[in-house]
């Protein structure tokens, strides 16, 4: 017969201990296993850029890069990346030096709400170092994992193909 869990009883969580690399910063962390990288990122290391829209793979809002490809940071467990390179948006530019793609997205007001805009972006980078952001049928194509409720998809990919322009753009 099994044995029930006696009313109260706290189940056991394993934890693990890793660090996390993430925008060239080293934060050893101690969590549950089963943490997200989307979590561990927001909850432990406040960098609240990457943004939790589905929570579960189908809209590329959390988008971010390791070891420079793009990955869902919902579907990431934060205990894979041990020894890995995590670039989030933080990492990409600041208020006072915006990285090109950045910019672009400024100039083509590409975003309304600016929810999903972190992911774009990260996907977006991935697409110029991927030499997937040629036309705008391809960049359509490669960024249809990031979805925008604002429907801002034609200055999307404006912004992209521009950005795609410069030699600096991509990361
Ligand atoms: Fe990860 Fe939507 S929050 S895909
Ligand atoms: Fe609002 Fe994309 S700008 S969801």
């Amino acid at each position: 017969m099994t044995s029930q869990p006696k009313p109260g009883a706290v189940r056991a969580v394993s934890q693990t201990a890793f660090t996390l690399r993430v925008n060239g910063e080293e934060y050893p962390l101690r969590t549950d296993a089963r943490v997200t990288l989307l979590d561990a990122l927001r909850d432990r290391l406040g960098l609240t850029g990457t943004k939790k829209g589905c929570d579960q793979g189908t809209c590329g809002a959390c988008t971010v890069h390791v070891d420079g490809k793009r990955i869902l940071s919902c579907l990431t467990l934060a205990a894979q990346c041990d020894g890995q390179e995590v670039t989030t948006i933080e990492g990409i530019g600041d208020e006072s030096n915006l990285h090109p793609v950045q910019e672009s997205f400024l100039k083509h007001d590409g975003f309304q709400c600016g929810y999903c805009t972190p992911g774009q972006i990260m996907s977006a980078l991935a697409l110029m170092s991927e030499g997937r952001a040629g036309t705008p049928e391809e960049i359509r194509e490669y960024m249809s994992g990031n979805i925008c409720r604002c429907g801002a998809y034609q200055n999307i990919v404006a912004a992209i193909q521009e950005a795609a322009g410069h030699h600096d753009a991509a990361l």
